[in-house]
């Protein structure tokens, strides 16, 4: 009766479950897609709670009570820009969770299982604990990484590919000897070999990825961490995890798959590392004049505007610029302005980092247009405006073949009557790469913080 209702329960979370990814693919359904997401989890521990069998229910809410305070203080102090290694250590724990259930699953082990079944369990165990701790592994370097602990460069060791085929062959002949071990203690010291060496792995394989790509190398330890989940799902015999987890690996594959096509990049050549080592490049020897400009004269541009598009890029979310831009675009809305928002799909940090700040400082979502929408409308603006954005506005992508971003999409601003570009210095974007856009005839540079830059322009504006 009890597994009957706890079934039901499992359907209804799962359902929620994909609702919720579904709701999160918007800006306007995020939030329905959240609460989604957590009435599922509710709902997927109460039932989880009811069907398993000793079960102390003091242990287990006690230990959600010190996860919620810790999740929710975190999630307080945590800023917009942070977000990625808060993602990175968020997918270690989900590893770690991997590698101790596999391992208490061998040493508590399910009783009555027999020949192929036993052989299966086990395999469970072993792919569970090893994904698990490539993940665990893997996501710590991410963190330090992105936190700046360690450099961002590319551990460049020779021979490296070698060396990681030798760890997973390594891994292979230990599940051979785990799988075929005469005891327990035999078995046990087979995975624990192995978790030592999938570590080395993961730590390799991410100190191998340099800094440009660190974001795709999130998505992908995301994905991994679903299969760690879904593989925990097995050892476990719990259809919701299996269900979860394949949710979570694969929307995180999709993901990673996204983001390399945004940037032009193989997914294969991701994972081997080594973009991101490049020092600075000159475009073309991009050089040429820079026509810097002052608040009051960008002020007169956009007064005489009646056609605007503004760019926001990483700059925006350092400098917390948005809610000023958003006061901005409602006063020239209502000087009768046409103004929308051209979004690149890895505009800042992360998938969704220019939407989430928008739909924050209270953007309406139908003037905020993806790259592909936009991309024709350039050559009829006014004024495009570029807010702390650099690589996803750069001409060079398109037009200079030796860039290292040669055939990245990018929001073509060029195109535009005007193009103001608001940063504080000439210096490059998170590629590295000098941006001819800064020396075009049509563009002014608005140098400076760009909060300072747009809350002196809405002064302007309001005289
Ligand atoms: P970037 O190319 O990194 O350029 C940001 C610019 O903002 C910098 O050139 C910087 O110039 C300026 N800036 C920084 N702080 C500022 C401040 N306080 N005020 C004004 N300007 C400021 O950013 P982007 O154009 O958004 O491109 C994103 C980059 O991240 C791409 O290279 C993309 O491939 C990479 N990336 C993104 C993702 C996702 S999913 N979003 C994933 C992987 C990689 P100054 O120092 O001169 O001010």
């Amino acid at each position: 009766m009890l597994n009957g209702i706890g079934n039901v329960a499992y359907l209804g979370a799962s359902t929620l479950f994909i609702l919720s990814l579904r709701g999160l693919s918007h800006p306007a359904t995020a939030r329905r897609g959240n609460l989604y997401g957590m009435l599922g989890m509710l709902i997927a521990v109460a039932a989880t709670l009811m069907i398993a069998p000793d079960v102390s229910l003091v242990i287990v809410l006690v230990c959600a009570a010190a996860g919620a305070a810790i999740g929710a203080l975190l999630a307080q102090r945590v800023a917009m820009t942070q977000m990625p290694q808060l993602v990175a250590i968020l997918h270690s724990f989900v590893g770690l969770a991997a590698v101790v259930t596999g391992v208490n699953s061998y040493l508590a082990p399910v009783a009555g299982l027999s020949g192929a079944e036993q052989v299966i369990h086990e395999c469970e165990i072993y792919l569970g604990a090893l994904i698990g701790t490539v993940t665990f592994a893997g996501s710590i370097v991410a963190f330090l990484k992105l936190q700046g602990t360690i450099g961002g460069k590319p551990l460049m060791l020779p021979g490296r590919h070698a060396l990681n085929l030798a760890l997973v062959a390594l891994a292979v002949v230990l599940g051979y000897r785990f799988l075929t071990a005469p005891s327990l203690q035999a078995g046990l010291l087979a995975l624990l070999t192995m978790i030592v060496v999938a570590g080395l792995l993961g730590v390799h394989l991410v100190m191998a990825i340099g800094g440009a790509d660190m974001p795709v190398v999130v998505s992908m330890l995301n994905s991994y961490s679903g299969w760690a989940a879904a593989a925990t799902g097995f050892m476990l015999d719990n259809d919701l995890l299996i269900t979860t987890g394949a949710l979570v690996g694969s929307s995180g594959a999709i993901l990673s798959y996204i983001m390399c096509r945004a940037m032009n990049r193989s997914f294969i050549s991701v994972i081997l590392g080594g973009f991101g080592t490049t020092k600075a490049v000159s475009v073309a020897a991009a050089g040429g004049e820079v026509i810097a400009a002052s608040v009051d004269e960008v002020g007169v541009l956009l007064r005489d505007a009646s056609d605007v598009i503004i760019v926001p890029g990483y700059g925006m979310a350092v400098a917390q610029a948005q809610s000023t831009i958003s006061e901005i675009t409602r006063q020239l809305v209502a000087m009768g302005v046409r103004v929308r928002f051209g979004i690149h799909p890895v505009a800042g940090r992360l998938p969704g980092h220019m939407n989430v700040l928008l739909a924050e400082a209270k953007v309406p979502y139908d003037i905020v247009l993806e790259m592909d929408e936009i991309n024709d409308d350039f050559s009829h603006a006014d004024l495009v405006l570029v807010i702390g954005a650099n690589d996803i506005v750069n001409p060079g992508a398109l037009e200079d073949p030796a860039s290292p971003i040669a055939g990245m999409p990018v929001l073509e601003v060029w195109k535009a009557r005007t193009v103001v570009v608001s940063k504080r210095s000439m210096a490059s974007g998170y590629a590295g790469v000098d941006n001819p856009l800064f020396y075009k005839d049509n563009t002014r540079m608005l140098f400076g913080d760009a909060k300072a830059s747009v809350d002196a322009l809405l002064k302007s504006l309001a005289v």
